[in-house]
């Protein structure tokens, strides 16, 4: 049996919705139908922050925060969780939040339309983390913030609010926790969802065998992961998406696991969850991942939703190609496994099938030594205009045993720079090999120019980024020789 209304709690209110519009945006929704306006919007693209709300789900028992961007979040993605706005965080007898307050304190509270959106991803960040965690970072606060701008630019005072919220009291959600616990745990989000209205559909299948037939009937059906790509369609370039599919409610699709010798990650594991495990084999890849988008983004947005996107400038591509990455495509009850390098075809283009949808990723875990660097005109929440990744390993006698090469912003594709390796592998690991690569570079790419950077920009880069891996990897007293000569 299916369910066609969607539940979850608003505040700490049970809320059932029947005829949701699938298209509906949470924030919409917020202000248009619920007058909570404490919820701004500012770009309706995710970019901005002013429209952050938080969610919170069930897991483990716990209940697990997350900063969102109710701009691009449709409503039927509410369904299971407690929906929480700014409206929300006051205390029982109507005290300000400690968030709140901070910001209060430090003159944090600048301007209307942005300071809603800094306070719920304080709170969000602050309901992350546990009494037993160290201090956080000038830089953990910094992250936590990636995702929210300030048009006048004055984060000092923001900073210093966070800072004072070390330690913090009790707040209204840690003294109703079990209540709410139970009353997520009383939502039933074991049964799939089917919406139909207006024309339009959602379905949110709750098991593999269920998502894979749902495609098979509707296979020009939009699939829905964390909707950070999707929601654009509709919030900025007006293509309502009038049959969607949410693969979010598989339990498969969001799992990480060992498999064999590779790590596994399931297509709609979000770039939160898959962070540490992923900074911890590969820390230069952790940083990449910290660089997507801002905790609102990667709070949503999957590894699987990048991948499949397949945008030239998608971030993950590049480090998975060059770890020698496989991708898991399933059609009904067929599944065939491809190299990632294989799924692009063109501009946009991918292998995916009519009915097909990605099950999983799987990232060897083999010896390789990866490198990557993200080139974007901001540091944080920007989009990349080269990223290279170079994943080496070395015979005992430092000439190169293996190396795989992929960039992204170089081509159509995100794309291997099998040339270069050939010219490269086999051959001592010093300058006179990175010179030789740097020249096959040149040969094999044909980056393009546009309002990112220059053709000539971008190959120059990519030729340094093969200088920087070779530095990075090289004993200091050798690194500091290349440095002096160039
Ligand atoms: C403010 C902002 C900043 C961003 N910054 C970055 C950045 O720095 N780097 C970057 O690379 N990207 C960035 N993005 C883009 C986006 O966040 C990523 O591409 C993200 O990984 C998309 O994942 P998603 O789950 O949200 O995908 P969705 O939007 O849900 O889906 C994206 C596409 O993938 C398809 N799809 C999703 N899952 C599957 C599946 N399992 N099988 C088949 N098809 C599937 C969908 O049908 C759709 O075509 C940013 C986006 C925003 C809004
Ligand atoms: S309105 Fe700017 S991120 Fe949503
Ligand atoms: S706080 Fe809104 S512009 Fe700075």
């Amino acid at each position: 049996m299916a369910r066609s209304d969607i539940r979850f709690l608003l505040g700490f209110e049970p809320i059932a919705l029947n005829d949701v519009d699938p298209n509906q945006t949470v924030l919409d929704w917020l202000r248009e139908s619920m007058a909570l306006t404490g919820t701004k919007e500012g770009c309706a693209e995710g970019d901005c922050g002013a429209c952050t709300v938080v969610l919170a789900d069930v897991r483990h028992g716990e209940l697990l925060y997350k900063p969102v961007n109710a701009c691009i979040v449709f409503l039927p993605q509410l369904d299971g969780r407690q929906l929480i706005t700014v409206e929300h965080l006051k205390g029982e007898a109507g005290e300000a939040h400690p968030v709140q307050q901070a910001m209060v304190d430090h003159h944090g509270s600048q301007c209307g339309f942005c300071t809603p959106g800094f306070v719920q991803a304080l709170f969000a960040f602050s309901k992350q983390r546990s009494a037993s965690d160290s201090l956080p970072t000038r830089a953990d606060i910094c992250n936590a913030l990636q995702g929210n701008l300030c048009r006048c630019t004055g984060y000092r005072p923001i900073l210093a609010a966070s800072d004072a919220l070390h330690t913090g009291p009790d707040d209204v959600f840690d003294v109703r926790k079990s209540q709410t616990i139970a009353a997520l745990e009383k939502l039933d989000t074991t049964t799939p969802l089917v919406i139909q209205n207006r024309g339009r559909s959602y379905r949110a299948p709750i098991s593999l065998e269920e998502l894979a037939t749902a495609i098979q009937e509707q296979p020009t059906a939009t699939l829905l992961a964390g909707s950070t790509d999707v929601g654009l369609w509709v919030t900025k370039q007006h293509r309502t998406q009038d049959q969607l599919i949410d693969m979010t409610r598989v339990p498969e699709l969001s799992r990480i696991e060992k498999a064999g010798d590779a790590l596994r990650i399931g297509a709609a594991c979000t770039y939160q969850d898959a962070h540490a495990v992923i900074a911890q084999a590969w820390p230069d890849f952790g940083e990449l991942i910290r660089r997507i988008g801002g905790a609102q983004v990667r709070a949503m947005g999957t590894i699987g939703g990048n991948v499949a996107n397949g945008s030239p400038i998608g971030d993950t591509m590049p480090a998975l190609i060059a770890l020698g990455s496989t991708i898991l495509l399933r059609r009904g009850k067929q599944q065939r496994r491809l190299p990632l390098e294989d799924f692009y075809l063109d501009y946009r283009k991918t292998a995916l099938q009519p009915g097909e949808f990605v099950v999983d990723i799987d990232i060897p875990t083999s010896n390789l030594e990866l490198r990557c660097y993200k080139i974007s005109k901001r540091l944080d929440q920007d989009i990349s205009a080269v990223l290279g990744a170079f994943a080496l390993a070395f015979e005992a006698d430092q000439t190169v045993k293996d190396l795989r090469i992929a960039f992204g912003g170089m081509a159509a594709v995100p794309k291997r720079a099998i040339n270069t390796e050939r010219a490269m592998i086999g051959k001592p690991w010093n300058m006179a090999t990175i010179k030789a690569g740097q020249a096959a570079l040149a040969k094999e790419l044909a980056p393009i120019s546009d309002m990112r950077a220059s053709a000539s920009y971008r190959l120059t880069v990519a030729q340094n980024l093969l200088m920087k891996a070779f530095i990075e990897t090289t004993a200091p007293e050798t690194a500091t020789r290349v440095l002096d000569v160039s």
